[in-house]
């Protein structure tokens, strides 16, 4: 448990290195495809982070630290000066509401992309195409063989995850989150059947994971270790990934990164009974956000409520919520005086537009209050 906590209930404040947090939930990072077709954060998506800003921290969703690492239509990005002013937007309006702190997640797609969508053939540790389809503005189609990073490409990718979270910051950003979750390029590098490299960056789980340790690192040196945080999800196979060794990559992934002095750890699907979970609480000394497992088809009556607070009893010391937050945008106190949540509305995450996305209603006496 980080020292820095006050007291260990999900509604009391949370030391986050210089920030103070409202409260321990934190909204997860959620793509919902409504940026303009460059990638520019919109007036929508300032209007629909605005009314989740009671959050404790709200973790903006994937933005691409450069053209070729963007995965789908509509997907934000971060490496213009354009994307800079549409993301201060979405800063300058949650400031105004009252003002959960936010981190930009940075999101490389790697083999996650499409010509059709980024205009260039997408890059990854192997050639090894994802096997499955890929949302493109035409419909869904197959996945392209990537050409394999040459060591010139890792360095400049690297170099582009330290200049967007240079942006992020001049955005308004406290800090970022890099994205090494989900089968996205990072995670193409940590697991062994996209990565099959015989240079230094694959091969023994060391070199798998030098890229992510090589990306952590130049972002921390460009904005200061505080700022950056880390998203993993051991063991998921989301895109193609198999987690083969993941109990023996993550605790090094974690103990290499342990005296970076980083602002979090974030781990996807934490289960409080998996001892991987258990493994990393111990071997990570920082802040550790936790984002629960729960179930698929829709989220639960409570709004995940119970999921967040074994979490916390299990060491988290912040809980990550994705879908409760989505339909929720008055979530934290919805959680908090036991309120009933709205489900999830089907079919309409990705679609783009304000329905199902800023118009989820909040508590009568909340909107009443004004909020
Ligand atoms: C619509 C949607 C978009 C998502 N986009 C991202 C993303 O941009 N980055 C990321 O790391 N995870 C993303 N996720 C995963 C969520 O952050 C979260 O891990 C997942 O939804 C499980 O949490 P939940 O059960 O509370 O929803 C997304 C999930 C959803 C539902």
């Amino acid at each position: 448990m980080n020292e820095t906590a006050l007291t260990s209930d999900l509604f009391t404040p949370y030391r986050l290195g210089s920030l103070t947090l409202e409260n321990r939930l934190v909204m997860a990072p959620m793509t919902r495809t409504r940026a303009a077709d460059d990638g520019t954060a919109t007036p929508l998506m300032a209007t629909y982070y605005a009314q989740r800003s009671t959050a404790g921290l709200i973790v903006a969703e994937a933005s691409t630290p450069n053209a070729v690492g963007k995965t789908y239509p509509n997907t934000t990005g971060i490496h213009t000066d354009a994307h800079v002013a549409g993301w201060r937007q979405v800063v300058e309006a949650v400031k105004s509401a009252g003002g959960a702190p936010m981190f930009l997640q940075i999101q490389h797609g790697g083999r996650v992309g499409h010509p059709d969508n980024s205009g260039l053939t997408p890059v990854a540790p192997s050639p090894i195409p994802l096997p499955d389809t890929i949302h493109t503005p035409t419909g869904p189609k197959e996945a392209v063989v990537p050409r394999e990073m040459t060591l010139e490409d890792i360095r400049t990718t690297i170099g582009d995850f330290a200049a967007a979270a240079r942006r992020a910051i001049d955005a308004g950003f406290d800090g970022v989150e890099v994205h090494g979750a989900n089968g996205y390029l990072l995670h193409q590098f940590l697991a062994p059947n996209t990565n099959r490299r015989t240079d230094d960056y694959g091969g023994s789980v060391a070199g798998r994971m030098r890229f992510v340790v090589e990306v952590v690192e130049a972002v921390a040196q460009a904005i200061g270790p505080d700022r950056v945080g880390l998203r993993i999800s051991p063991g998921n196979t989301v895109n193609g990934i198999d987690g083969a060794d993941a109990d023996v990559l993550y605790p090094q992934l974690a103990g290499t990164l342990a005296d970076h002095g980083l602002a979090y750890l974030h781990i996807v699907f934490a289960d409080p009974g998996r001892p991987l979970f258990e493994r990393i609480r111990t071997i990570w000394p920082g802040t550790l956000i936790a984002n629960p497992t729960l179930p698929q088809d829709q989220i639960p009556a409570d709004g995940g409520k119970n999921a967040a607070e074994k979490l916390l009893t299990a060491g988290a010391d912040l809980i990550a919520l994705g879908r409760p937050f989505l339909a929720n945008p008055d979530l934290v106190e919805r959680l908090r005086t036991g309120a009933p949540v709205n489900p999830v509305r089907d079919g309409l995450m990705y679609q783009g537009g304000p329905d199902g996305y800023i118009d989820y209603p909040a508590l009568p006496a909340l909107t009443a209050a004004g909020a």
